[in-house]
């Protein structure tokens, strides 16, 4: 599989209330960190997730966590030109 597009290299701090929500998994997206339906054109899909209670996460960036959606620190291992 390709590499998805980096984002960016650093996690999305959001505010999120109670529901259903679309991670961007390919970085494509114009509305990030969620789905925009850009993918269409690649061979990723959004990773579906759901918030039971208004919180604050950290949704990932650089595309390369291994706990989509969430950041697990993975970005700090990304060279500056990658
Ligand atoms: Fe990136 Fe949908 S736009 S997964
Ligand atoms: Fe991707 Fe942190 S932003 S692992």
């Amino acid at each position: 599989m390709a590499e998805a597009h980096i984002a960016q290299k650093s996690p999305y701090a959001v505010e999120l209330a109670p529901g259903d929500y679309r991670w961007c998994r390919c970085g494509g997206s114009k509305t990030q960190p969620f789905c925009d339906g850009s993918h269409k054109t690649t061979e990723f899909t959004p990773v579906a997730f759901t918030i039971s209670k208004a919180e604050k996460v950290w949704l990932c960036g650089c595309k390369r966590t291994r706990n989509r959606p969430f950041c697990d620190g993975t970005h700090r291992t990304l060279s500056e030109r990658s």
